[in-house]
């Protein structure tokens, strides 16, 4: 039985070296989540004690939940529904598991669908904060640009549009030629950006009053539904439960220690969150600004801090380019599980299941375009639609894919493939893994969730 395990290559091939994994990886986990989500949902639920929660939710639902995932990518080989299948069933049981690599492939599909939408704003900001006189204007102009900008369908469109055919080309490429390279440009400059910007806001922001937001918790700022946002946040900054790293462990070399990988992955990504909150919200309180503006928070207030400082619009350019790679690099891997499943369920090239699936989640992607103009009215328990996706995607069909991937991970696989695909040869780290998978995990989800309802 194990025999067939070791022997399955993925027919897309593979990462050329376990660092290609581990770039590629981090580079789904940094994105829009990390720099745009996570300064304005901290603003929103009130600072350090939404940020500890989050932090409690990586590390004890987190990094384990990605192991496990990984472990599964590698040893079914295939796309998260399929490597679900038929590593439930080479562990003697249910074939049903692949619903939950499904619920994997659809999350990843209706994220796509927002997530190429914002990332088209961030694009289009590339644009008009490198025009000097942007960020020169008043802050009453520079949000009454981003207002306008967004009541314009059209123009969402146009940038939805952008975004969603670059990601395709990428994915048509295959996972070498394509995701691999893009990582490996994209990244360093990603974070080299980002690392200019923080020493940026050191020198010129409230540096310490952000520290003090971001790390010295409220408790009386924290409400039920903050607890929820913080859970959902930690499984999609680490691109859990949506088949994008179950996928990506699907090329892994065999010869790649899961847990470090893990490990190395999540770590970074949180680091990278955190050094956006440190980047932005010392030029938010530098400039009076309010950090619980919503969506529109790197968008308003950034052009706006940006103008009052010596080289503006060269820093807000390239806080803009710097948010563009960063979601690129998660747009490709949101893409690829649908289209590897394309690919294996029907047999078609990688270039034509890359369109089928692209055009999808592009029109899919109407609703969110429309969702800030002509339906912004349209409103389901007070939800926008755009609001309806966020939600649904980030707080209930991950924690919840999560929950099932914990439970399958401990329960119901053979505990020495476990520990073998892990590669941990210290047992007392390996016992340690599957407590937590075993009961914490599982059990601070569904707390969180069973606190929503009651
Ligand atoms: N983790 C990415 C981010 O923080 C978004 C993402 C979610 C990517 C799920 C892939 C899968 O922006």
């Amino acid at each position: 039985m194990n025999h067939g395990i070791e022997q399955r290559q993925s027919q897309h091939g593979q990462w050329s070296s376990r660092w290609a994994f581990i770039m590629a990886a981090t580079g789904a986990a940094v994105g829009l989540g990390n720099i745009w989500k996570f300064p304005y949902i901290t603003g929103q639920h009130g600072g350090g004690a939404f940020v500890l929660i989050y932090l409690v939710c990586i590390f004890i639902i987190g990094i384990p939940v990605m192991m496990a995932e990984i472990m599964i990518g590698r040893s079914g080989r295939q796309n998260p529904l399929d490597s679900m299948k038929s590593v439930a069933v080479e562990n003697g049981r249910s074939s049903h598991w692949r619903w939950v690599g499904a619920l994997g492939i659809l999350a990843s599909f209706l994220i796509l669908s927002y997530y190429s939408v914002i990332a088209g704003w961030s694009l289009a900001y590339v644009f008009k904060v490198a025009v000097p006189s942007f960020i020169e204007r008043s802050p009453q102009a520079i949000d009454a640009s981003f207002d306008n900008f967004v009541a314009n369908p059209w123009k969402l469109l146009f940038w939805h549009s952008v975004m969603i055919i670059a990601t395709a080309v990428i994915i048509a490429k295959g996972v070498e030629k394509g995701i691999e390279k893009t990582v490996y440009v994209m990244f360093p400059a990603m974070l080299t950006l980002l690392g200019v910007l923080v020493v940026y806001a050191m020198e010129s922001g409230h540096f310490a009053q952000s520290v003090s937001y971001l790390f010295h918790p409220d408790f009386s700022k924290l409400k039920t539904h903050g607890i929820v946002a913080a859970m959902g946040q930690a499984f999609f900054s680490l691109s859990l439960a949506t088949g994008s790293i179950m996928m990506y462990g699907a090329y892994l070399p065999r010869s790649a220690s899961v847990t470090k990988a893990a490990v190395v992955i999540a770590l970074s990504d949180t680091f990278v969150a955190l050094l956006a909150g440190l980047a932005i919200f010392p030029v938010v309180f530098a400039n009076g600004l309010e950090p619980s503006s919503g969506p529109g928070l790197i968008f308003e207030t950034l052009p706006i801090a940006f103008g009052h400082m010596p080289f503006g619009n060269v820093f807000a350019t390239l806080f803009f380019v710097m948010l563009v790679f960063a979601a690129f690099t998660s747009a490709i891997s949101l893409l690829e599980p649908s289209v590897a499943w394309l690919i294996e369920t029907f047999k078609i090239p990688r270039r034509k299941a890359a369109i089928i699936s692209s055009f999808g989640i592009w029109f899919v992607g109407l609703v969110t375009v429309v969702s800030f103009n002509w339906a912004a009215n349209i409103k389901l328990f007070k939800l926008t639609m755009f609001e309806v996706l966020d939600f649904l995607t980030a707080n209930i069909m991950l924690p919840l894919g999560g929950f099932f991937i914990a439970i399958f991970a401990v329960w119901f696989l053979n505990r020495d493939v476990a520990r073998r695909e892990l590669q941990l040869p210290d047992g007392k780290l390996f016992s340690t893994w599957r407590f937590v998978v075993r009961y914490i995990s599982p059990v601070a989800i569904l707390v969180v969730f069973i606190s929503v309802i009651v």
